[in-house]
């Protein structure tokens, strides 16, 4: 359903030239969730700003092609593209408060992408606001509908983030690194809402996390990526358990709380206030 084709970008800054993604190709299949996993900097980021159609000006593309269905993203005008934006492809993010409005309510953003791409009227709109805010799991939608974001608690405004991004059930949602700034607790709810989104409105979801672990949890294939290339690929299961390449082992070993005993201990040093 979504395919990339030999994508490249690369960075200049003080005339000299850094290739951040060099030629790498994957699709995403309808409904799949893909992860994508790679240690900082390896081109994550990038990739994914690129398919949203997001990528800052000091980065140029070199070449390839984003067919989502039939049309090549990378052809579009600014404008067609904004027209894809929060319809056809959304994207959420690590930090919910960057994305969000700190002035504006959140029934208003969440029904952002209605009124830039339906004609649906107010009251409409704030219907599928509210079962949006339904979906993601909120409660009490009404009250929240009313509410700013800094009334909110970190995992409710990434829910928040989740249902403004997913109000015109896009066929693709990029997730990049959305449970990383969450403590363990929040971060399994948000990977269940998602699991369930894409199960319920059979979203496609690329989602991007240096935790392969989490990766493994919710994906079911798994794309590995160092440098800007793609040095793995396949099953997220059976690279989670038998990684071909050492850099996968290295990321693999480098898992926070990898094993319950280390979780265990972790948990007994923080109750010893280390
Ligand atoms: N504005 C910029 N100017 C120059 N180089 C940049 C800029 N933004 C990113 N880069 C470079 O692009 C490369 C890829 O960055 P990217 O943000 O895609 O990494 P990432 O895999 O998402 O890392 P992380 O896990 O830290 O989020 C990095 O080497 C980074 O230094
Ligand atoms: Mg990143």
């Amino acid at each position: 359903m979504m395919k990339v084709e030999n994508l490249s970008i690369h960075f200049e800054q003080d005339g000299e030239l850094q290739e951040v993604v060099r030629d790498i190709s994957f699709c995403l299949q309808d409904g799949e969730i893909l992860g994508i996993v790679g240690e900082s900097g390896s081109g994550k980021t990038m990739t994914a700003l690129t398919i949203a159609g997001l990528l800052k000006e000091q980065a140029v593309l070199d070449g390839g092609s984003i067919f989502l269905d039939d049309t090549d993203l990378l052809t579009l005008s600014a404008r067609e593209m904004r027209e894809i934006q929060g319809r056809d492809i959304s994207m959420i993010f690590q930090e919910p408060m960057t994305a969000l409005n700190p002035t504006m309510k959140i029934g208003r953003q969440v029904e952002e992408s209605l009124v830039l791409h339906t004609k649906l009227s107010k009251e409409e709109r704030r219907e599928k606001a509210l079962r949006a805010l339904q979906d993601v799991e909120l409660v009490n939608q009404e009250d929240l509908y009313g509410r700013y974001p800094h009334e909110l608690s970190g995992g409710m405004r990434q829910r928040v983030m989740i249902a403004a991004a997913i109000v015109c059930r896009p066929k693709v949602l990029i997730a990049d690194e959305p449970t990383t700034a969450l403590d363990v607790g929040t971060q399994e709810s948000i990977l269940k809402l998602l699991k369930k989104l894409n199960q319920k409105y059979h979203m496609g979801i690329l989602f991007i996390s240096h935790n392969l672990r989490v990766v493994n949890e919710l994906c079911s294939r798994v794309l590995v990526m160092k440098d800007g290339v793609i040095v793995e690929e396949g099953d997220a299961e059976k690279i989670f358990k038998n990684p071909q390449t050492p850099y996968t082992k290295e990321l693999i070993q480098a898992i926070p709380g990898r094993t319950k005993s280390s979780a265990f201990y972790k948990l007994l040093r923080a109750k010893a206030g280390e």
